[in-house]
């Protein structure tokens, strides 16, 4: 009788043990997965970067088309590309990044103004998500330093997609097909690699071979002899001391309206500072990125604000507020030609 209940009393002992040892070694197996490093891509795991040179000397660079992925990476790039289009991700399951950032039509929003979940209408114009990968840094601010870091900022904010960490990790947690197609992060389904996969897409969002890149690239034909006057023009006047490097723009961050009239900074500011609204530093008011003008004919409205309808427009105040001339009806003309030749290769989104 005491033999039996003291065999079991060691076996109860020895299984509570084994219980024991299970749960830590499975614990400590998924804390130290969840703290594994995210394997990190660089410029050479997407771009072509070597092979198409560039023969024009210019302060403009060519994009680099897209290589061939490795497995690993296409896999988180696909996965990416879903859930840059799945609603799941916003508060109430009705906005994706793509409501905004429409990549049939440029990447950015071709509504005009861009409105949330709360149904607000954002203050600022929706960028093109096309060549982000190219800037220095991300927003009309910069206050995102990456793609990944900025992922995350429409999925909180309450005025786009009004999303929550603990929400969107249980919606994609219970369905299995989510979870399958994380097995290609070790650490699984976690707010970090969602952010990893939305930025590792964003960077196959690139636009190569537009006619501009090809005329850098030696083809002499590409672009015509009023789109060449065009660019001549663009160095000329000075465009090109901010926009400038592989993205037309987005390398730097430079004062909006620094020979504006009182009355039309007032106008251009309404309630955004730019970069002052960060900082707080006087010498920061109306500093933004200079934004990006590849695929500039796609994008309208112009400006942090969308408040310019047209490319002739914006041109136009480009000349009066960062040149402090006023350019003649031609020059304008020209300068649209030229910026017309920096739309590039948008097909592989198209399908
Ligand atoms: C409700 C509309 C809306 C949604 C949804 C949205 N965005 Fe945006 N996006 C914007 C606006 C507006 C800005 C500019 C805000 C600013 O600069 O302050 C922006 C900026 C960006 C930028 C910076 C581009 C640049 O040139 O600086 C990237 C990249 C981007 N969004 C990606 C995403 C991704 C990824 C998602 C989904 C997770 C997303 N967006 C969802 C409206 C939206
Ligand atoms: C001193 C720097 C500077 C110079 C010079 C300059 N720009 Fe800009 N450009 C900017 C900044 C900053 C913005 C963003 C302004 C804003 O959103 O309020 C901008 C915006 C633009 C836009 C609108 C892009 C968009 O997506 O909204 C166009 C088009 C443009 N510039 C073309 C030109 C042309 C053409 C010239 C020469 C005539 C020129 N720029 C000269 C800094 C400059």
């Amino acid at each position: 009788m005491l033999q039996k209940s003291l065999t079991t009393l060691l076996l109860i002992t020895l299984l509570g043990l084994f219980w024991f040892i299970g749960e830590r070694s499975l614990s400590t197996l998924s804390e130290g997965q969840k703290e594994a490093p995210l394997q990190r891509f660089d410029e050479h795991d997407f771009y072509q970067l070597d092979k198409f040179p560039q023969q024009v000397d210019s302060p403009i660079h060519p994009i680099p088309p897209l290589k061939k992925l490795s497995p690993p990476l296409q896999a988180r790039v696909n996965l990416g590309r879903q859930l840059f289009q799945d609603v799941r991700l916003s508060g109430n399951q009705k906005i994706s990044c793509k409501s905004c950032h429409q990549l049939e039509q440029g990447g950015h929003d071709s509504r005009g103004g861009s409105t949330g979940t709360s149904g607000k209408l954002l203050r600022r114009n929706s960028p093109t998500v096309y060549n982000a990968a190219f800037n220095f840094r991300q927003f009309w601010d910069g206050r995102s330093a990456n793609l990944s870091a900025q992922a995350e900022q429409p999925i909180l904010d309450q005025n786009e997609m009004g999303g929550s960490w603990p929400v969107i990790l249980q919606r994609l947690l219970t369905d299995p097909n989510m979870v399958s197609a994380f097995s290609v992060y070790p650490q699984g389904i976690t707010a970090e690699t969602i952010r990893d996969a939305l930025s590792l897409y964003e960077r196959t969002l690139v636009t190569p071979h537009s006619p501009f890149d090809r005329y850098l690239r030696g083809d002499e034909s590409a672009i015509n002899g009023a789109q060449k006057r065009g660019y001549l023009l663009f160095k000329k006047l000075g465009c090109i001391s901010c926009h400038q490097g592989r993205n037309v723009g987005g390398n730097l961050y430079q004062k909006m309206g620094i020979y504006a009239t009182e009355a039309q900074l007032t106008q251009l500011q309404e309630d955004d500072f730019g970069r002052y609204e960060l900082t707080g530093m006087e010498s920061d008011r109306m500093l933004f990125k200079v934004p990006s003008l590849r695929n500039v004919a796609l994008t309208p409205p112009y400006f942090h604000n969308g408040s310019r309808a047209t490319l002739e427009q914006a041109v136009a105040d480009m000349g009066l507020f960062q040149l402090g001339r006023e350019l003649e009806e031609h020059q304008i003309e020209l300068l649209v030609l030229f910026l017309q030749t920096l739309t590039g290769d948008l097909s592989e989104e198209k399908k």
